[in-house]
Parts: C-alpha cells; sequence; structure tokens
C-alpha cells in the first residue's frame, strides 16, 4: 500500500511517500515569512501553501521515484488548524483524488502527530502516553491502540510551543521561537531565576500563561535592559519550568495509569532540552521513553501518510467532501 501525505496545517507545506511503513521520501517547506511578524500570518500562510502546494508534491513523488498513477492513496490533514491554511491542501487533495479515481483520506492532525511514533518504532506496545506538544495544543494521550487515544490532560490557556514564541518575543528572539529559546539557554543558568511552575501538583492539566506573564515582568523590571548574559539565563530558566511541569505531569500519570512507555511529539518535542529531562526522569523510574527524530515531531507529511495507513489497516474510509476544521475535541480517559 503506497500513499502520500499532505499536509498544510499550519505554517509547513509538506508531502511525503510511504509504502507499508517503509519512508520513500518527504519534503517539507517552513514559510520563513512569519518570522519579520513574530508569529504566524494565517492569511499569509494560505497564500505561501498555494504557492507551494504543487512543487512540494511534485518533490515528493519524484524523491520516491513514483508517478501519481502508482500511489494508492491521497492522505490529507483536515484539522485541527488553520481554516485557510487547511483548505489549500485538502482541495488540492480532493482535485487530485478526482482526476485520479484514488480514494482520499482525511486525517487528524493531532492523530497524526502521534502516529509519528509508529514510524519511528514500528510496532509498539500499547497502552503508552503521549505528549502532544506543539503551537497550537498541549495534550496528554492515553494511546490504547493505533487511531484510539484519550485524552488525559490539557493545556488550560496557552499551549507550550505558544509560550516558547511569546517568551521568545518578550527577549528579542525571532519566529519560531522554540529553536531560538533553545539556542540562547545553552549559554545560560536553568536555575538562576525561580519562575512559577503552574498548577504543578493539581491533576494532569497545564497551564502556561502565568509563567509567560511571569517572564514578561521580569523582563519588564529590567526596562527592557536585558543583558545577553541575563537573556540567556531567562531562556534557560523558562525552559527548564515548561521541562518541570510536561515531565512531572507525565510520570505522574504514568504511574497513576500503570503505564510503562512515554512518548513526546510535536513541534516542543524536538527540543533537546525537553527530551533529555523526560528521558533521565522516565528512565528514574523504570519507564521506557519514545521519542521519535526531531524532523518527526515538528509538521511533516509523513506522519500524514502514516496516519493514513492505520485508517486503512482499520478499515476507516472518508467522505469525498470532507471539510476542514479548525478545533476538536477528543474523547477523555
Ligand atoms: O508541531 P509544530 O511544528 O506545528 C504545530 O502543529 O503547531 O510545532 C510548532 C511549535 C512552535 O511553537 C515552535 O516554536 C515550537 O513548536 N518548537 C520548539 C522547538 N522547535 C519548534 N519549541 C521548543 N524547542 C524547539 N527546539
Ligand atoms: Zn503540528
Amino acid at each position: 500500500m503506497r500513499i502520500l501525505g499532505i499536509e498544510t496545517s499550519c505554517d509547513e507545506t509538506a508531502a511525503a511517500v510511504v509504502e507499508d511503513r517503509r519512508v520513500l521520501s518527504s519534503v517539507v517547506l517552513s514559510q520563513a515569512v512569519h518570522s519579520d511578524f513574530g508569529g504566524v500570518v494565517p492569511e499569509i500562510a494560505s497564500r505561501e501553501h498555494i504557492k507551494a502546494i504543487v512543487p512540494i508534491v511534485g518533490s515528493a513523488l519524484d524523491e520516491a521515484g513514483t508517478g501519481l498513477e502508482a500511489v494508492d492513496r491521497v492522505a490529507v490533514t483536515v484539522g485541527p488548524g488553520l481554516i485557510g491554511s487547511l483548505i489549500v491542501g485538502v482541495a488540492f487533495a480532493k482535485s487530485l483524488c478526482f482526476a485520479t479515481g484514488k480514494p482520499l483520506l482525511g486525517v487528524d492532525h493531532i492523530e497524526s502527530h502521534v502516529a509519528a511514533n509508529y514510524v519511528a518504532f514500528g510496532e509498539i506496545p500499547e497502552p503508552f502516553l503521549c505528549l502532544v506538544i506543539s503551537g497550537g495544543h498541549t495534550h496528554l494521550f492515553i494511546v490504547e491502540a493505533p487511531l484510539s487515544m484519550k485524552l488525559v490532560g490539557s493545556t488550560l490557556d496557552d499551549a507550550a510551543g505558544e509560550a516558547f514564541d511569546k517568551v521568545a518575543r518578550m527577549l528579542g528572539l525571532r519566529y519560531p521561537g522554540g529553536p531560538e529559546i533553545e539556542r540562547e539557554a545553552l549559554g545560560g543558568d536553568p536555575r538562576a531565576i525561580d519562575f512559577p511552575r503552574p498548577v504543578l501538583q493539581e491533576g494532569y492539566d497545564f497551564s502556561f500563561s502565568g509563567l509567560k506573564t511571569a517572564v514578561k515582568y521580569f523582563v519588564d523590571r529590567h526596562q527592557g535592559e536585558v543583558s545577553p548574559g541575563l537573556r540567556a539565563d531567562i531562556a534557560a530558566s523558562f525552559q527548564q519550568a515548561v521541562a518541570d511541569v510536561l515531565v512531572e505531569k507525565t510520570l505522574r500519570a504514568a504511574r497513576n495509569l500503570d503505564v510503562r512507555s512515554v512518548s513526546a511529539v510535536g513541534g516542543v518535542a524536538s527540543n533537546s532540552f525537553i527530551r533529555g529531562q523526560l528521558a533521565h526522569g522516565a528512565a528514574a523510574v523504570g519507564l521506557k521513553t519514545l521519542l521519535p527524530p526531531p524532523d518527526l515531531c515538528t509538521d511533516n507529511a509523513v506522519m500524514v501518510a502514516m496516519t493514513g495507513l492505520l485508517h486503512v489497516a482499520s478499515g476507516r474510509t472518508s467522505d469525498p467532501s470532507i471539510s476542514p476544521y479548525s478545533t476538536m475535541s477528543y474523547p477523555r480517559a
């Protein structure tokens, strides 16, 4: 089964070809234009997808050494995400299917992030816990089977990646903020500033807005005069606070739900410091860590094609008239 995956939910235009869980190609174009604006501008994102979609899908097919006729299904992200961006990918995938008669598979973006685990590790003994930490989402799921996951916790306010992006902006760093903070933090002391760890001891939900505000007050107290050394300390201390909350809650959930493996996916899970903290914390209590490589954590189309494969394996089909959605609520555990 050969599947073409297409991803346009935010600011990456991506396409990939996967055959029976083997990755034949993966092409990702990250829209650099947003860095001038400090965040993704939805209208610009849609236009950039329109410009990129044909060459990116063409490159993915070329790289895989296949023509469209040798593809069995087309999988596309239908949501959640920016509606204008999603429309570009969905309309394009629909037209490919209409022209070729191939079946269309509409896949969920969050399920796709989780499916990155099946690309990286093949068969995984379920249940496992999976943190989906990205620019728009902070979810902790218990995955009971491929495509069957229940929400254990989620963010009450900002997503983890959004907090990285906003703090980066406060520090005069560019968008996307996550990689910038990670780089800055390398030269800083993570214990220099004791930023709050919101709702650390309560339940499994997350909250990052208080932490973000604490960083803002700290920066304001220095009236914008943040030296390079202090900036590195702020970045490192902020990153440590985020890591502490993510790791503590995930490990507590693993203990209480009697789960033996923990995973993290999504853009924030490409952060080496957070990966290290989770792996270290999990190993200390005898848990296995599943961390797909960074390029499978950030938005990509391999995970979309893999989710398409999982749809086929489970007998799920999509209506050819599927419509994009901007938000989705997942069943609670
Ligand atoms: O999963 P993703 O590529 O797109 C969404 O579905 O949102 O995640 C993008 C988010 C952005 O907020 C970005 O700042 C963050 O992931 N991110 C990082 C790192 N790389 C990307 N956050 C922390 N550290 C990183 N190295
Ligand atoms: Zn994503």
